[in-house]
């Protein structure tokens, strides 16, 4: 009886552990996803790597090394890729002592147990971009260098592996190249692109590379629609026996073979960034995003591979949260990428298991919220047609208004609904300031909701960190009140 008992005992133990061990297991082959922080009112984040945990995601890639990030991070197994922006690679380049300090202050000083799981420090972004001129070519691969040696003479070397994410323009793109096995990297690039290439290779580091459908689509009218998806085109490519149904495996299998060309076909890759934006362009809405991410994730953790390498792919999605301070200059989707909103709640539901499952996303927990107040055209205010288009443009230069934009979720509002939103957009913004809803009097303030079903105007989150703002406020009631008590004693022993 005794020994029945203490053996089920044991069982249950047994079976939880495999049950926790099973878990770990599948949780530790999810997607990666990119977290970017140009923003003008940030989530905390303990808040958004809370969420991280809440959906499973456990590999993210950062822009940068930021403390308080890398502090949230601190005691999670999720893995990192930090990354050393493209204004340092001169110095890092140049300098093998400040790429020693970089490392020390920004690697080594979050790398131990139960500290940050560090797996990649990215060397710069997208380098090689054409629309940067050059200015970055000959310093990468020397900044790649003093980089991991750095890391290597911290004695993480085996741990923690220096890449560069590159945009997929290094190489023939499939809109130029007719197939994938006629793949090259640009000639004009070619040879610093394959000592990079060595380099990477003989330090087991992984090449990585950016890949961007929605790009190929946006870029040229003529792209086939269903190409840039997953579920099948009526128009395959056809490269010798290779059948190619998307553009994705078109573009990393062009890479293989340039790989292949330079002589590394057996090269490890990964994708830095693939995502859809969610607005901003005729197409880019949830509809599409959620069809491109959520056929990218089954694709990728199926382990069909491309026609060229079989096996899972490994993927960071572009990305998380919206940005709504980044430039523009790409297009107005640019501020629109997130799988979450700037408040970080879920645009669409999406399954990162990749099973099917249809599991919705977490949203990020206690978002503190601005007072439900919006600003918005008087409609009783002086109608001056000239005034309202200078208004308007100044709330615009200075906020994002690029959901009002052709074939965005805004387009369909009035002249008049165009003017509250601009409105509203600076006045959140400026975090509900009274005296940045006034526009030369044609702005009010409003509590009722101005927002349609297809086009949101937002209440801005809380600004910095609520927590400590919190305390801050808690301290001085509590000083407060004891001064009051001070007072008070004084008088009555007076
Ligand atoms: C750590 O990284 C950040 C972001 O790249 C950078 O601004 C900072 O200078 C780095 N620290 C050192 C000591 O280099
Ligand atoms: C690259 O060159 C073009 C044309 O000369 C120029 O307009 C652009 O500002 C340059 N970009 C950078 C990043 O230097
Ligand atoms: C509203 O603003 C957008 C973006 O500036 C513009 O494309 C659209 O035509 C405007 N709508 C009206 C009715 O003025």
């Amino acid at each position: 009886m005794e020994k029945t008992q203490s053996n089920h005992y044991q069982n249950v133990v047994i079976l939880l552990c495999a049950m926790m061990l099973a878990s770990s297991a599948s949780s530790s082959t999810s997607v990666g996803v990119n977290w970017g922080t140009m923003a003008t009112h940030l989530l905390s984040a303990s808040s958004v790597v809370d969420m991280l945990k809440d959906n499973g995601f456990n590999k993210v890639k950062l822009f940068d090394a930021d403390e308080s990030i890398l502090g949230a991070l601190s005691g999670t197994p999720i893995e990192v890729m930090l990354a050393v922006p493209n204004n340092m690679l001169a110095e890092m380049s140049s300098d093998a002592a400040a790429a020693t300090s970089w490392v020390d202050a920004n690697v080594t000083a979050y790398a131990y147990p139960g500290g940050v799981n560090i797996k990649y420090v990215a060397v710069g972004n997208e380098p090689f971009l054409k629309t940067y001129n050059g200015t970055y070519l000959l310093q990468t691969l020397p900044a790649l260098k003093n980089i991991q040696e750095a890391i290597n003479n911290a004695g993480l070397g085996s741990n923690i592996k220096a890449t560069v994410p590159f945009n997929a323009d290094i190489y023939n793109s499939p809109e130029s190249n007719p197939v994938p096995s006629a793949g090259d990297f640009r000639p004009e690039i070619r040879d610093l692109t394959v000592q990079i290439v060595q380099y990477l290779y003989s330090n087991n580091a992984p090449f990585v590379v950016n890949i961007y459908p929605f790009l190929s689509l946006y870029a040229n009218v003529y792209f086939p629609l269903d190409f840039a998806f997953f579920d099948g085109s009526n128009k395959p490519l056809r490269d010798g026996n290779n059948i190619y149904a998307n553009v994705f495996d078109a573009n990393l299998d062009t890479l293989l073979w340039s790989l292949t060309r330079a002589g590394y076909p057996d090269m490890k890759i990964m994708v830095g960034e693939v995502g859809w934006p969610t607005d901003g362009d005729r197409h880019a809405n949830i509809q599409s995003a959620k069809r491109f991410n959520q056929g990218l994730i089954e694709h990728v953790m199926s382990g069909e591979g491309t026609p060229l390498r079989k096996g899972r792919i490994d993927v960071y999605l572009f990305s998380l949260i919206d940005e709504d301070a980044k430039s523009i200059d790409p297009g107005s989707f640019e501020r629109h990428w997130g799988i979450f909103e700037f408040d970080g709640k879920p645009k669409y539901e999406l399954d990162l298991s990749g099973s099917q499952q249809n599991r919705g996303l977490v949203a990020v927990q206690g978002v503190a919220y601005m007072v439900r107040r919006w600003c918005v055209l008087d409609p009783h205010g002086k109608d001056v047609e000239w005034d309202l288009a200078k208004n308007v443009d100044y709330a615009c230069s200075l906020s994002d208004c690029t959901a009002l934009g052709y074939g965005s979720s805004c387009n369909h509002l009035s002249m008049q609904g165009n003017a509250s939103y601009a409105f509203n957009m600076y006045y959140q913004l400026k975090d509900q300031n009274e005296w940045d809803c006034d526009f030369s009097g044609l702005a009010m303030i409003t509590d009722q909701d101005p927002s349609d079903s297809r086009c949101r105007f937002p209440v801005m989150i809380g600004y910095g960190n609520r927590p400590v703002l919190m305390l801050r406020k808690k301290l001085v009631n509590i000083l407060l009140v004891f001064a009051e008590g001070c007072v008070v004693f004084l008088l009555l022993v007076s």
